[in-house]
């Protein structure tokens, strides 16, 4: 098969993070701020990206802000020639530092919104007085018209807020919102009791987003991505593995999606040793899910499987124990049935604890 250059690198450039959210992707081993890559590494890792094909670059973490040297990073990224994008909760991002990145050449901003207020965004975030910081560098934004993205991760606790959540984009400039209902990744699987929504709430989200896009038409767009456990058909997970964009964490290793690490039999290679376009092209890890020449059935003989994949690997091995298994969530998946009885059964659970992520 053809492999494609790849158009999007997401560089999570710390593990570092003053807020703790109970669904946080990173892995549940955090890397330590000895272990990252220097400025150096990273502008040379942007200078490989670009010469391989990459247009975007997503600076993200943990908390990217956390690294001193973003500015540097952000006019290194442009000077190779990428559209760059920071993923931030905006805690620790002064005005100076807000004119040091745009004077960079900073094109866009992801704020995450962990709810629409005090009571909920801190409880979820772990962290007092943040959502007034959040809403502080919202309005520095607005007033220097960065470009922005609102980005709501959803669950059981603040689904009711949706409305609100996507008022809040329209009054502070955003161009879209990300309405993500929670994945069971990283730290939200161990939280899954206190984060599964009810099929309810589910079904309620995806009619709020409908009727939202239809009256907001050609003011904001709302990307919508729906409640896995919920669906009947899988999500075309990183757009098919080794196909559209990498990850680099914080040492260097490249994945080709951010939880592929808990695959256990793949090898990742990294960036301080190998370079991107041979560990793009020819490394074991980026080929095991490419194409479907791996897939087993149902996958094998169905008709959407170059359209979704057979969903996300890393789902895959979570619930089936098998990365090249159908991802439960799909219909034609023989732990469909079982996957959904156990989403109803945990989204009225009575736990409302989180365990938050740690350092
Ligand atoms: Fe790894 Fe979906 S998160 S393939």
């Amino acid at each position: 098969m053809s492999i494609p250059a790849p158009m999007a690198m997401l560089a999570e450039l710390t593990h570092r993070c003053p807020l703790s959210c109970p669904y946080c992707s990173n892995p549940v081993e955090l890397t330590r701020k000895e272990a990252e890559l220097t400025t150096g590494d990273w502008l040379d890792a942007f200078r490989q990206a670009a010469e391989l094909g990459v247009l975007q670059l997503h600076l993200s973490g943990g908390e990217p802000v956390s690294r001193r040297d973003l500015p540097e990073l952000v006019a290194g990224a442009r000077a190779a020639g990428l559209y760059t994008n920071l993923i931030t909760s905006g805690i620790g991002l002064g005005e100076a530092r807000l004119d040091a990145l745009e004077a960079a050449g900073l094109d866009h901003v992801q704020l995450s919104l962990q709810g629409t207020d005090a009571a909920m965004a801190d409880r979820i975030g772990g962290y007092r007085g943040g959502f007034d910081r959040k809403m502080q560098v919202a309005g520095w934004m607005k007033e220097r018209g960065i470009p922005m993205t609102l980005n709501t991760v959803l669950h059981r606790q603040n689904l009711h807020q949706l409305p609100r959540a996507i008022e809040m984009a329209q009054e502070m400039g955003a161009r879209r919102i990300e309405v993500a209902v929670v994945q069971f990744h990283g730290w939200a699987l161990p939280n899954r009791a206190a984060l599964m929504p009810t099929r309810a709430q589910s079904d309620e989200a995806t009619r709020i987003v409908t009727e939202a896009r239809a009256r907001l038409k050609g003011k904001l767009v709302l990307d919508y991505v729906p409640a896995d456990y919920h669906t009947e058909k899988p999500k075309r997970c990183m757009g098919g593995w080794g196909m559209v964009g990498l990850n680099i964490t914080p040492e260097g290793t490249v994945l080709p999606c951010h939880a592929a690490e808990t695959i256990p039999h793949l090898r990742f290679e990294t960036i301080r040793e190998t370079p991107l376009r041979d560990i793009w092209y020819d490394s074991a890890a980026f080929n095991a899910y490419r194409g479907d020449a791996w897939m087993q059935e149902p996958c094998r003989s169905c008709d959407l499987k170059k359209v979704d994949f057979g969903g996300c690997r890393c789902q895959a091995m979570a619930l089936a124990g098998d990365p090249a298994a159908t991802d439960p969530v799909c219909r034609k998946s023989p732990l469909h049935a079982e996957i959904q009885s156990c989403a109803e059964e945990v989204a009225t659970s009575a736990t409302a604890d989180f365990s938050y992520r740690m350092m």
